[in-house]
């Protein structure tokens, strides 16, 4: 559908995005992951047209002849508006620019603002909305003419709970429709809601592929407990053992990433047994998604600091 070839972005301090290539494939969700700064953004305003890249092309397969942004919707991380217009007339504006009658853009108009739950505040003034409301409105903005592939730049991020779980639900429904490249920088979401992940670092890619098996490829065993005291101690005795590659103490809970997941729970509760620890949990799970991109990034810091 659409393929990224060594796409790179200079700017005068240096490369925003060093050679990306990448594939989207009809009807796939795939997830831009990174932290701030990593390139989502700039990858993104490339494949959609807003900007040139240095380097690199942009090849959409169905395109035959005309400009490739007439498949391409496209939400901005920070969408701005004329306050002054009414949700209708914004997009009734934003149909015309891509040659829709202004009949059938009423009409598209109308369907949207349904499709995105805003449909109550059609003859609202923008300037009145709120985040989350013109975040549904850019998402409804982006798909008036239909595209073949919709770019979504931080789609849900600056939505509440309740906003979240209605674009998440829209999104799985768009994917039926438009193949979808979205960033984000909240880890769960791509795993509830991608079929693939391509991971950002310092404008290259260092990870990609389905998500199952990135996950599976990077997954570490892990035994997670909470104490009601005293976790440090814990955490000096538990890192002696053999079975124990790794120890960390995030938000109350000790991480403890293990080589062999059955003799280490066995021989952990044997010992908690044994000496009375006083635990609240004890967990046997696997690294997420964003252990992985912790790992990554910390990677990255560390060879910078070489
Ligand atoms: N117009 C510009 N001029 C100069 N540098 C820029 C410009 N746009 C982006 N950059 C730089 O390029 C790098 C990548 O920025 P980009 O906005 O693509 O990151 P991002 O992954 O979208 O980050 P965020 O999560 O904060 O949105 C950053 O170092 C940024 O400072
Ligand atoms: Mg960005």
């Amino acid at each position: 559908m659409i393929k990224a070839k060594e796409l790179t972005k200079m700017y005068d301090k240096g490369y925003a995005v060093k050679n990306v290539s990448f594939e989207l494939s009809p009807g796939k969700c795939v997830a831009l992951l990174g932290p701030n700064g990593a390139g989502k953004t700039t990858t993104l305003k490339m494949i959609s047209g807003l900007i040139a890249p240095t380097k690199g092309e942009v090849k959409f397969s169905e395109k035959k002849g005309g400009d490739i942004r007439q498949h391409i919707g496209y939400l901005p991380q920070h969408p701005q508006y004329h306050g002054w217009m009414t949700a209708v007339e914004f997009l009734v504006y934003v149909a015309q620019l891509s040659h829709i009658s202004k009949k059938e853009a009423i009409k598209q108009s109308d369907r949207l603002l349904k499709r995105v739950g805003i449909a109550e505040a059609k003859n609202k003034r923008i300037a009145k909305f709120s985040g989350g409301m013109k975040q549904r409105l850019g998402i409804a903005q982006a798909l008036i003419h239909k595209p073949k592939v919709l770019l979504l730049d931080e789609p849900v991020s600056a939505l509440d709970p309740i906003g979240r779980r209605d674009v998440l639900n829209l999104m799985e429904e768009l994917k039926q429709e438009t193949t979808l490249l979205y960033s984000t920088h909240i880890l769960s979401d791509a795993e509830e809601a991608s079929d693939e992940i391509l991971l950002m670092h310092k404008g290259t890619i260092v990870e990609s592929g389905p998500l199952h098996q990135v996950k599976k490829q990077n997954q570490i065993d892990k035994i997670s407990l909470r104490f009601t005291e005293n976790m440090e101690v814990y955490a000096d005795q538990i890192a002696n053992m053999e079975t124990v590659t790794k120890t960390e103490v995030k938000k109350q809970v000790l991480h403890v990433h293990v080589n062999n997941i059955h003799l280490a729970r066995e021989q952990l509760l044997e010992k908690a047994n044994e000496e009375k620890w006083p635990l609240l949990q004890f967990e046997v799970g696997q690294t997420t998604l964003e252990d992985l991109f912790m790992k990554v990034v910390n990677e990255h810091a560390m060879e910078d600091n070489l």
